[in-house]
């Protein structure tokens, strides 16, 4: 168990990544696969900022690519399907999600051998869709997956909990996430009006239904300075 209250850097936190990977690899030496680490948090968390900074420590660290991020938004429904569903307005809910997809491309990459390659979806912040085949896992033996409803422990998404061989919280305080998120907005082309209603009326809903699972994670985690603290 970590020690709370404590200030860590990124390449502490990769270390032990790598650390969870070698625990890994020696209990499933028999089935080999990969090391999956979850970053959960809510909405404009930092959860991508911190996946990317782990992935780059790891992998300079390593002196090649060892790890790779599978971001859980490469499963987010296309514009057309969610339109088609009545959902567009509530684009970012749990359920505007291919979570059955997410779940089994997680398994495939967390079970199959390394060197396969496996593509894996991203998603374009100016296209607003996802994008098929964004990263392409081959080589790299850990994967960093990160999103909103990883913890979550109803519904559909209660599958991903188990894949999770280590998962973090990313935690922040939520007049930051609403400035964050209503900036993020109006650069994706929203009015201000209308990037204030989105985070009152979606993304804040979501951020509550995210913090609900807080407490099932491995370690929690806060951006202090240049670096992060253990809460
Ligand atoms: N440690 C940080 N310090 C300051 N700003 C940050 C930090 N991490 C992320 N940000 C900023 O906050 C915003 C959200 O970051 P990021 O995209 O990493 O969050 P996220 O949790 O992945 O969001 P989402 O759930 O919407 O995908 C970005 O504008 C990013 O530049
Ligand atoms: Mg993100």
């Amino acid at each position: 168990m970590a020690r709370t209250g404590v200030e860590t850097s990124l390449s502490e936190l990769a270390a032990r990544a790598a650390d969870a990977a070698v625990a890994r690899r020696r209990l499933r030496a028999a089935d080999g696969g990969r090391l999956v680490l979850g970053i959960a948090g809510p909405p404009g968390a930092g959860k991508s900022t911190l996946a990317r900074g782990v992935r780059d420590e790891l992998n300079l660290y390593a002196g090649t690519r060892i790890a790779e991020v599978a971001p859980m938004d490469g499963f987010h429904l296309s514009n057309a399907q969610l339109r088609d569903a009545g959902k567009l307005a509530r684009k970012g809910e749990p359920d505007t999600f291919d979570v059955a997809g997410y779940i089994e491309l997680l398994r495939r990459v967390r079970e199959a051998e390394p060197g396969q390659p496996i593509p894996w979806p991203t998603y374009s912040r100016e296209l607003h869709e996802p994008v098929p085949g964004g990263v392409v896992f081959d080589h790299q033996t850990i994967v960093v997956t990160e999103g909103n409803y990883l913890l979550l422990d109803s519904g559909e998404w209660a599958a991903v909990r188990p894949l999770l061989d280590e998962t973090w919280y990313l935690d922040v305080p939520r007049p930051i996430i609403e400035k964050r998120l209503v900036r993020r907005h109006i650069r994706g082309g929203r009015s201000a009006a209308d990037a204030k209603s989105k985070v009152e009326h979606s993304d804040l809903r979501n951020a509550r239904l995210v913090e609900r699972t807080r407490f099932s994670a491995d370690l929690v985690l806060r951006k202090s300075g240049r670096g992060y603290r253990i809460d």
